[in-house]
């Protein structure tokens, strides 16, 4: 089954192509909602109003290289197949929020995947980019700070490459004490 964590990397895409300069991901894991939610919340150029009422639809794109952008619109048929659903906000010259709900126990939910990577990845592919990954569960809550990839290199004396790997891995080990069981 397709990782949500690939549709993560889409929306999160589209961030930075619309010249994001900070990117905050929150993941929300609530066992007793039964509610798993995902919010993408950018400061790039935004949508026009029409702009956001054709996104959903499958066969809309700005993209000339390619007649279909599926990014938002496959999101959101995910999310309809689990009893949830994806909602828009954005604003030109102000950012955009994608918001996605999933039913968290849902037969259909996929699981979330190598979020770790999908993170740590876009982190080092646009050091200029501010990212924020935020989880939170009933047991606590993991932040990581892209811009902490630069503190810590200091303090090891680290190349950037040699941070990806101990950095994956700490957040995997932060998730796994709060004990997301949404991988
Ligand atoms: N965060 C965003 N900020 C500004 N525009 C966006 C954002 N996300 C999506 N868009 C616009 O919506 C279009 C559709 O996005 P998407 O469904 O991911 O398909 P694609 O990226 O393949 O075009 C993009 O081409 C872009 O014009
Ligand atoms: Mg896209």
């Amino acid at each position: 089954m397709r990782e949500l964590s690939l549709n993560i990397l889409d929306i999160i895409t589209n961030s930075v192509e619309a010249e994001a300069t900070r990117v905050i991901l929150v993941i929300e894991e609530w066992q007793t909602r039964n509610l798993l939610r995902v919010r993408i919340r950018d400061n790039g150029r935004g949508m026009s109003d029409d702009l956001m009422s054709r996104v959903l639809d499958p066969f809309v794109t700005t993209r000339t290289t390619r007649s279909v952008g599926m990014g938002l619109s496959l999101f959101r048929q995910i999310a309809l197949s689990t009893d949830g659903d994806l909602v828009l906000q954005s604003a030109l010259g102000v950012g955009t929020t994608v918001t996605v709900d999933l039913r968290l126990n849902h037969l259909n939910r996929p699981p979330l995947g190598r979020i770790s990577d999908t993170v740590v990845n876009l982190a080092i592919g646009a050091l200029d980019v501010h990212f924020y990954y935020i989880h939170h569960t009933e047991s606590g809550r993991m932040i990581f700070d892209s811009f902490r990839l630069f503190g810590y290199m200091e303090e090891t004396g680290c190349g950037l490459y040699q941070t990806i790997v101990p950095m994956k891995e700490k957040i995997q080990r932060q998730l796994k004490a709060i004990h997301s069981s949404a991988l």
